[in-house]
């Protein structure tokens, strides 16, 4: 065969030498993610025949970057292949197979024995099983995971990442600037230097994990689930949905140090009064609802439920909850998915110039709602409004 020549960048020669497990690249936009990818994992399929996973956010997505990319590079090098579009499935001549996978039908990797994979864009995808998928499939042969991404949340991705900085040994971490890049224009990067706010600029462009201007709760803590002990007062927030999810949120109380600990959540749409009483009845603890839901919460109490209004108003109960989080008096067990991705991604409102002004985007806010409903009524004195924190955080 013939021989192929790459010239690489010196943090894509750093992913093509790892041998690692997961190889964890984040970089800016235009690092060269996708060129990386697309090459590396045609490589080792054309050295390792067998099967090989190709992995974007969502179908469109694949068909824009990694799938063109790979048929791109194919063609370039003059490797025959065959292609089935309407399956994603692309086979070279030497039988290894390459699947294309949107995040969204992770199904479609189940029973699939692969020998590499690339992930491309992983941040965009909130929830981890994805991941957690891709790399189950890999481990029968051994196969290495190339994740390529820039930051986008604070969510499983920034775990994944976090331990990888802690230095676990199954991780190579390798992280870019766009401007490490020669072949990216430079005026577009002093172009977005000026026109984003900082925050985005140096997480898309510089490829660090940043929080958005105006998270509401930018502090909040992850603690390791343990068993509550029989003694800690256990209260429930519960933010009525149907259309939207139905949410709930279960907190014990530390009677020695007076801390709260979020330890269980429920979020789910489509649940109808039956099915939310027979969740609640399992256990029947004092639980916070929505005081405007006045049907929902006469028809639970009356089947003997102890539930109770909560207190509304939205921005002293904010301001409440933040000064918990701030004092470390509310810890959120860290196998609770939904509630840090709300905390993550909970925000003000933003003003034409990108300032937040004192209203919550309603949006992803279900769990947020139910723990507001129960921490504030149950704990909550007379707080004083004052206006949002701006932060901008650095890892
Ligand atoms: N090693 C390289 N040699 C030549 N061009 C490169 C190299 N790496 C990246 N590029 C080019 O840089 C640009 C951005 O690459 P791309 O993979 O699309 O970035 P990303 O996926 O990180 O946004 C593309 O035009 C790509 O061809
Ligand atoms: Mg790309």
């Amino acid at each position: 065969m013939k021989e192929i020549f790459l010239d690489l960048l010196p943090y894509q020669k750093k992913a093509f030498l790892s041998k690692k497990e997961i190889i964890l690249f984040v970089g800016g936009t235009g690092t060269g993610k996708t060129w990386l990818g697309a090459r590396w994992i045609i490589l080792k399929a054309l050295k390792n025949p067998g099967e090989y996973l190709l992995i974007s956010p969502s179908l469109k997505l694949m068909k824009r970057t990694l799938w063109k990319e790979v048929k791109k590079v194919l063609k370039e090098w003059g490797i025959p292949f065959e292609k089935n579009e309407q399956d994603m499935i692309i086979k070279l001549f030497n039988g290894s197979m390459l699947y294309g996978i949107p995040a969204d039908n992770p199904d479609r990797m189940e029973g699939v024995h692969a020998k590499g994979g690339v992930y491309d864009e992983a941040g965009q995808v909130d929830k981890k099983v994805v991941f957690e998928t891709a790399y189950r499939r890999l481990r029968f042969h051994s196969g290495q995971l190339l994740i390529t991404t820039t930051p986008y949340r604070w969510n499983w991705l920034k775990e994944v990442y976090d331990k990888a900085k802690l230095g676990d040994e199954n991780i190579e971490l390798i992280t870019a600037k766009t401007i490490e890049n020669p072949h990216y224009p430079r005026e577009e990067i002093e172009k977005a230097k000026k026109e984003m706010p900082e925050w985005r600029f140096r997480m898309f462009y510089e490829g660090v994990f940043t929080k958005p201007l105006g998270l509401i709760y930018p502090d909040y803590e992850l603690v390791e689930p343990f068993e509550i002990p029989q003694n800690w007062l256990k209260v429930r927030g519960l933010d009525f949905g149907y259309n939207h999810p139905t949410a709930i949120v279960w907190l014990a109380k530390d009677p020695n140090t007076g801390t709260w600990y979020a330890y269980k959540e429920f979020k789910k749409s489509e649940v109808d009064l039956d099915q939310l009483y027979q969740i609640l009845s399992k256990e029947n603890i004092p639980t916070y609802a929505d005081p405007e839901m006045k049907q929902g919460l006469e028809t639970l109490k009356r089947r003997g439920l102890d539930i109770r209004p909560a207190k509304k108003d939205v921005l002293s109960g904010i301001v409440f909850v933040q000064g918990l989080f701030k004092q470390g008096k509310l810890k959120i067990f860290s196998n609770l998915t939904n509630i840090i991705d709300e905390l993550s991604s909970y925000s003000w409102k933003l003003d034409a110039n990108d300032q937040p002004i004192d209203e919550p985007v309603k949006e992803n806010d279900d769990l947020m709602d139910a723990l507001r409903y129960a921490l504030f009524t149950v704990e909550g004195m007379n707080t004083t409004r004052f206006p949002y924190r701006s932060v901008m955080m650095d890892v």
